[in-house]
């Protein structure tokens, strides 16, 4: 196990709690003794309610869209608080995460690779000099050039264009013929800032090939370069031009082999973008008849959509707390304590508008929660943003905890106006 930079020091700077995995890096913090310190904009943490003020020992006030600035801000933070250890919770911040950790010195992801775990442009160059099974792909910064890259490479119809940096499938289409393009580099391109820190975003757009079959995801921890396989999990996304996720279940339902393949894949996927001390959600998709999974992307941080609770639930593994044990050196606790499933259903309304009525049903065995109250904008179904709230379903198998979770989602009534 490695050197602890900072041993001795029990502090963690995670940059930007508020993302999904924050509670879950809270209850995890205190599992394992460590206090959480974030860092954030001032004005941002304002907005923060009612998580996570609460939970923090302190927090580092800088601009997360200016590096220099940040790096500076965050080392002197670590250093007068004594913090041993820095983590992830958003995305676009990962390799700003990974230049921190260097700096100081301390557990972290290799700072040359990092871009790459943003960037989908430069994902897919790593992925490919690593040998990864990935979809063909082409780059273009307008329409007229997605158009003749289109045709140049090959990539066929359907492809799916989406932008070279987000989350939370935001400009992600799948096109289904030419006359489709323009519209989908379009939506793409629309977000240059991400919200809500105002990071500027690669304009250009990425052009994939259209891997079909059914669509998993696995977390990957590591420790100094050690990949540790964590569960798969089955995802469901809704089935025409904009792919947002529905739902997901763990375990994923695979036979033993495919499992070990999904796991092998992410594993290279975290690798490959330079994750050493730290974790990585990677999704894939596995080809009708292929026992090949393809991987559609990665990220150097903690899965969202609530999958710490769905696998913590089904298997007792908490990933944050193995993340928290990567980042600060320590070997992570991977292994299955139980053989139960769980599974999530987001409410997704067939269109947006204002909410007027939305009432989930009291099943035993879930649990779920609204994000919005009557009155507020449901938006378009387009991307993540569009779920209005989840249920939660915790049973003994797999098939059980999805009926669940369905049977509550059905019995839903809800209106928007
Ligand atoms: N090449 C592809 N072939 C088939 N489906 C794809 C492809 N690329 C993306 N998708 C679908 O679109 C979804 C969103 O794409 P992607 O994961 O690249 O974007 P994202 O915004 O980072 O997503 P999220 O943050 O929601 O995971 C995927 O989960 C998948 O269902
Ligand atoms: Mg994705």
């Amino acid at each position: 196990m490695s050197e602890v930079p900072g041993a001795g020091s029990t502090g963690v700077l995670v940059v930007e709690p508020m993302g999904n995995a924050g509670p879950f890096l809270a209850a995890a913090a205190e599992r394992l003794g460590l206090r959480l310190y974030g860092a954030t904009h001032r004005e941002i943490h304002g907005r923060y309610a009612p998580w996570p003020t609460g939970e923090l020992a302190g927090v580092c006030f800088t601009d997360l869209t200016d590096p220099d600035r940040a790096l500076d801000d965050m080392e002197s933070y670590c250093r007068e608080h004594r913090i041993g250890a820095v983590a992830a919770c958003w995305e676009l911040f990962t390799p700003l995460v990974a230049a921190l950790a260097a700096r100081l010195g301390l557990p972290g992801n290799d700072p040359a690779l990092a871009h790459a775990a943003r960037n989908k442009i430069a994902m897919a160059g790593a992925f490919r000099a690593a040998g990864i099974p990935v979809p063909l792909d082409a780059v273009a910064e307008d329409a007229a050039q997605a158009r003749r890259a289109a045709s140049e490479v090959g990539l066929g119809w359907p492809l799916v264009v989406k932008p070279a940096e987000q989350g939370g499938s935001w400009g992600v289409s799948v096109v289904a013929g030419p006359e489709d393009l323009d519209e989908a580099v379009a939506a793409a391109r629309r977000f240059t800032r991400a919200m809500p820190h105002g990071l500027a975003l690669d304009p250009r757009v990425l052009l994939q090939a259209y891997v079909p079959g059914p669509e998993y995801s696995a977390e990957t921890v590591v420790l100094d370069g050690v990949p540790y396989a964590l569960p798969v999990v089955a995802k469901d996304t809704t089935a025409g031009r904009y792919r947002v996720e529905t739902g997901h279940s763990c375990p994923a339902g695979l036979p033993p082999d495919l499992t070990r393949a999904v796991q092998h894949a992410a594993a290279r996927a975290a690798l490959a973008v330079g994750v050493r001390n730290g974790i990585a959600h990677t999704e894939v998709k596995i080809p009708p008849g292929s026992d090949t999974p393809v991987v559609i992307e990665t990220g150097a941080r903690l899965p969202g959509d609530n999958i710490c609770e769905i696998v913590e639930a089904a298997t007792g593994i908490s990933e944050a707390v193995a993340y928290l044990q990567a980042v600060t050196g320590r070997l992570p606790e991977t292994g299955a304590v139980r053989e139960g499933a769980a599974a999530i259903r987001f409410l997704l309304p067939g269109r947006g508008g204002v909410l007027d009525h939305v009432r989930v049903p009291e099943v035993p065995g879930t649990h779920s929660e609204i994000g919005l109250r009557p009155g507020d904008t449901v938006p378009e179904p387009a991307d993540s943003s569009g779920r209005i709230g989840h249920v939660v379903a915790v049973a003994d198998s797999p098939a059980r905890a999805r009926a669940l979770a369905d049977r509550a989602i059905a019995g839903t009534s809800l209106r928007v106006k």
